[in-house]
């Protein structure tokens, strides 16, 4: 298996975009917060959050392809398997079947919405949101409009109730929150 360390060199070796770092590090907090929560493996559901973008700056005018050059990329770590699907399910080139798949599927839109949130607040910390503002601003269509409502919602395939979903990605994000500046 791929060591942290060795994942976030390659990570950091294919995107330069500060804001998308933040957002794959994002992922990654929560992906370990919900693996935490329910008693799956914390280190390859952090590392599926870690790779799951790899190929973005390159797929960027070729949104088809996303995914399936992170795969080539991937080849020579010999991740398990359920890594691998489980980023391919992301954007939706396949079915979801794991809870590893859906965490990776709503979690991507969610953190960006909760960056949304924590912006949208006076103090601009993440610290301050709690489930019920969250919950607000979900509602409100044109908050965050780029964060799709249904995908978020499809934490329901993880038995979650969104206010506690909502919360857990927060949480993750949170123990990051020097890096991410909120
Ligand atoms: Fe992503």
């Amino acid at each position: 298996m791929i060591e942290r360390a060795e994942a976030l060199r390659l990570m950091e070796s294919k995107i330069a975009n500060k804001n998308l770092r933040k957002h794959i590090y994002s992922v990654e907090a929560g992906m370990v917060r919900l693996a935490k929560h329910f008693g799956e493996d914390e280190n390859i559901w952090g590392l599926t959050g870690l790779l799951h973008d790899l190929d973005y700056d390159v797929t960027a005018e070729i949104a088809p392809q996303h995914t399936f050059i992170t795969e080539e990329w991937l080849k020579p770590y010999n991740l398990p398997a359920e890594m691998i699907y489980a980023i391919r399910c992301h954007p939706g080139h396949a079915p979801c079947r794991t809870s590893l798949d859906w965490a990776l599927y709503t979690t991507d839109p969610t953190t960006g919405f909760i960056v949304a949130c924590a912006l949208m607040h006076p103090s601009k910390k993440l610290i301050n949101i709690d489930a019920e503002f969250m919950l607000r601003r979900f509602k409100e269509r044109r908050f965050a409009a780029g964060a799709s409502r249904e995908n978020i919602a499809a934490c329901s395939y993880l038995g979650l109730e969104l206010a506690d979903f909502l919360m857990l990605v927060r949480d993750g994000m949170l123990s990051i929150a020097d890096i991410l500046e909120l």
